[in-house]
């Protein structure tokens, strides 16, 4: 099957030309001038005239099927990954996750089962490692070498998947000498968890709890201290779901000196508040780790994201309905899930309140959602980016048309969402996966079961000098 995409603007990180993108069966074989391919004899022709083409985004942090406070994150990988592709979104990395007492295999194997057959989209996975010893180090090594190079741990969840510095310095070790690299929930969840309950015992049971109890500078304080275990051990390590200006300030002098350090934000702190978290236990809906912050925060955010102190925007997409599983903590806001929907949204929130309010370049956009993913996570040029060889992981944007985002009309599990009523400017037309077109106007044209597992190289993009 040949296609050729006309007339279209080609946006990538590196910059915008008006070209003809020519696709042979799942591989992108041809970006030439416009009209370069007209003389060839193809199956399909895309008039993509005053459209954008981008490289498919990536999503490295979703939560599929995830267990969290005695309840599972709603979408499975087959309602998230048509969701994440309605919404712009080729790839995502989901978080397996190694339970107590059991090994990273047997976690990881479950995360197989959920995904093959299911997932819509191409995906990788990252491993939550829950005990660090000597088995599950070994247990790294292998992994890395199964395409799934990197690993998550917390210094929050004390009692679920907190590990003490002991134990993550021992997977930092590890993942130094095997070529992969750590990613860190960064909060001190020990000294959290004490303030919340002083919060609770001071009679505040609501959501608005939550954000009060988990102060910006404890997000700080453990950002700072991950990121020196990890220069003791040689290792790269990647900051999830940054959030505060305090964990900011840390990356940032940590790669002025150049270690290799790396962050990301999530829409929910670019666009949400600690206000969202305030009223009343609708609140409840806005609650996720760490939590969202006062609004002074976002400026710095989207410097960060200028300036590349923060390299990815990912959603951290988490999703419990409001009915049923939020409500689990209606009496107590520790008892609420932590997580938000998001994986639909990303790349039109970040377009409309980024590129059209002119705080990042278009090319920027494409760059901290799709191209700065494939690369750090070891899926470049193969994801990323439109260039021949390339997977044809293609998106047809309309920069101009505009739409509101509503539960009424999403395409993910989920009873609410966070930006219901908001009206956005951009919209993915045409979504390619592999060549296939899985979304045209308005309608799933994928199949359960088309995506495929993603074996990742090792970090050695992480590891080059800054
Ligand atoms: O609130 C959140 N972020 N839930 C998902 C789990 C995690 O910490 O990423
Ligand atoms: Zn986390
Ligand atoms: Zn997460």
């Amino acid at each position: 099957m040949r296609t050729v995409i006309s007339g279209g603007m080609v946006i990538t990180a590196e910059g915008s030309r008006m070209a003809d993108v020519l696709i042979d069966g799942e591989l992108i074989v041809g970006v030439g001038a416009t009209s370069e391919f007209s003389n060839m004899t193809v199956d399909r022709v895309i008039d993509a005239s005053g459209k954008w083409l981008i490289p498919g985004g990536i999503d490295v942090h979703t939560h599929m099927e995830l267990p969290f406070g005695g309840t599972f994150a709603k979408d499975t990988f087959f309602t998230g990954t048509r969701a994440a592709a309605f919404g712009g979104t080729t790839t995502v990395v989901d978080f397996a996750v190694q339970s107590r007492g059991k090994s990273l295999r047997e976690g990881l194997d479950a995360w197989h089962s959920k995904a093959e057959g299911h997932a819509a989209i191409d995906y990788g996975f990252h491993m939550i490692m829950s005990d660090v010893n000597d088995d599950t180090l070994k247990e790294m090594d292998t992994l890395v070498a199964e395409g799934i190079p990197d690993f998550k741990l917390f210094t929050a969840y004390p009692g679920v998947f907190f590990s003490d510095d002991g134990a993550i310095f021992r997977a930092m070790q590890q993942s130094g000498k095997n070529g992969g690299m750590i990613m860190m929930h960064a909060e001190n969840g020990l000294a959290i968890d004490v303030i919340a309950a002083d919060t609770v015992a001071a009679g505040v049971t609501d959501p608005i709890g939550h954000g009060l109890a988990r102060y910006s500078g404890l997000e700080g304080e453990a950002t700072h201290r991950v990121i020196r275990l990890a220069e003791a051990a040689k290792v790269p390590v990647y900051i999830v779901h940054l959030s505060a200006k305090e964990a900011l300030k840390s990356v940032r002098a940590a790669r002025e000196e150049r270690l290799p350090v790396y962050a990301e934000t999530c829409p929910q702190y670019l666009f949400l508040s600690i206000k969202d978290l305030g009223d009343g236990f609708n609140g409840s809906k806005f609650v996720c780790s760490p939590p969202l912050r006062s609004e002074d925060h976002q400026p710095e955010l989207w410097g960060g994201l200028v300036r590349d102190d923060l390299q990815i925007v990912a959603t951290d997409h988490c999703p419990f309905d409001f009915h049923g599983q939020k409500e689990l903590g209606r009496d107590d806001f520790r008892k609420i899930p932590n997580g938000l929907p998001g994986v639909e949204d990303r790349i039109d929130l970040l377009h409309d309140g980024g590129v059209v309010t002119g705080k990042i370049t278009k090319e920027r956009w494409v760059e901290i959602c799709s191209t700065a993913p494939a690369k750090l996570f070891g899926m470049y040029p193969k994801k990323g980016a439109i260039a021949v060889g390339s997977d044809a992981d293609i998106v047809m944007y309309d920069p101009a048309a505009k739409h509101v985002i509503s539960a009424a009309t999403h395409h993910m599990d989920v009873d609410y969402s966070c930006y219901e009523g908001r009206q956005v400017q951009g919209a993915s037309e045409i979504v390619l996966s592999r060549g296939n077109i899985i979304v045209e106007g308005g309608a799933f044209l994928g199949r359960e079961g088309a995506g495929k597992f993603l074996r990742r190289d090792r970090a050695e993009y992480a590891r080059r000098e800054l």
